[in-house]
């Protein structure tokens, strides 16, 4: 009951945290019929921690990290928990995955975590697993049935066969635009373990899946993709109302696929493109995705933000902030039946900034 409150006070909350400047995180507020059972959790991913030697670490994902994970223990009212959403180290080494989980560390509320390609390559997840615990796993929330899925795996040749070293089969799958790179899947094991998992949840139960690459084929080229998204998909038909929220994609993407609802968060670390630049998309996900919305990808906070997801009777609202940018919504329509941007922004960029 502690974390009962209105929903104009909420925004309040909310408004004052704005205040402060846009930050990296995404608060996610799920609001029920009966307000008592709103809650809110925050949702930071994609810090992409590099070590350079010794003590040294890239400074810059550092402080988009410190600053994600401070302004998650200043929400009001606190988080239920904070979820990350992968990619916590840049190659996966240990000092990465030790110094980002020391950052981590520092939340206030209890701490739940995604698995990203970055983190999983080097040692296939094996040094993460100590520090996190399960790669997939599932729980119960106020009347909310979450699932966690490690979606970046891949085929057992390109993994175990092709790569004289960890390190170099890291490095492949680290670059976003390397034809070396191997499709993402959750993969068999995973799913038949998913079908269980939903086969004792009531179908009228709001479902919300959290995973780094997308459950949806966007674009191959940079693994926006994940290979057996269809088949996932299949698995959560049967429900009412599902949700799916994912990282890995560094900036704002939304869909709708029959059920499923589809929404993306930004990274603490830099933003990518969008798919105007990659026309590939447009088979896949028309309307999907807001066009660029900045002028300078070297700018160092540059397209981070936060959002407030806000899941009312089951359907996700997203309200992004964006740095020293205007904030706009992506909300469920129930009319059209997907979500839509309501403050569509023009195309027309901001103009460039000098470089420092
Ligand atoms: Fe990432
Ligand atoms: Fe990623």
């Amino acid at each position: 009951m502690s974390n009962h409150y209105d929903r104009r006070s909420f925004l309040k909350a909310a408004g004052s945290v704005a205040a402060i400047g846009a930050l990296p995180v995404t608060m996610v507020e799920l609001a029920f019929a009966k307000p008592t059972e709103n809650f809110t959790f925050a949702y930071i991913s994609d810090a992409h921690i590099q070590h350079i030697r010794g003590t040294k670490f890239v400074n810059n994902w550092d402080r988009g990290l410190i600053r994600a994970v401070a302004e998650a223990n200043l929400m009001t009212p606190p988080p239920d928990f904070v979820m990350f959403g992968g990619d916590l180290a840049q190659l996966g080494t240990q000092p990465e995955l030790d110094h980002g989980a020391g950052m981590l560390a520092k939340l206030n509320a209890p701490l739940k975590v995604v698995m990203g390609e970055h983190d999983y390559y080097l040692d296939l997840g094996e040094y993460w697993s100590k520090l996190f615990g399960p790669q997939y796993y599932s729980f119960d929330h106020k009347g909310v049935h979450f699932v966690v899925l490690n979606s970046i795996l891949t085929t057992d040749e390109w993994t175990f066969n092709r790569w004289p070293t960890p390190e170099q089969r890291m490095l492949e799958m680290a670059g976003l635009d390397n034809p070396n790179g191997s499709p993402f899947m959750v993969g068999e094991k995973q799913r038949d373990w998913l079908a269980k998992d939903l086969a004792k949840v009531t179908k009228d139960t709001p479902v919300v899946v959290f995973s780094h690459s997308p459950i949806q084929k966007i674009y191959k080229g940079w693994n926006f993709w994940t290979d057996d998204a269809e088949q996932v998909q299949a698995l959560l038909k049967p429900f009412d109302k599902v949700n799916v929220i994912y990282g890995h994609v560094h900036q704002i993407q939304y869909n709708q696929i029959g059920n499923i609802s589809f929404n993306s968060v930004m990274a603490t670390a830099w933003p990518w493109p969008y798919p105007q630049s990659y026309a590939q998309a447009e088979q896949y996900l028309p309307k999907l995705t807001i066009p660029m919305n900045r002028a300078d990808p070297f700018f160092e906070r540059d397209a981070t933000g936060w959002q407030m997801v806000n899941v009312n009777t089951g359907r996700v609202d997203l309200a992004y902030n964006l740095y020293n940018n205007k904030p706009r919504v992506v909300g469920f329509d129930p009319k059209l039946g997907h979500p839509v941007d309501k403050d569509l922004q023009s195309v027309a960029l901001e103009p460039n900034r000098t470089h420092y």
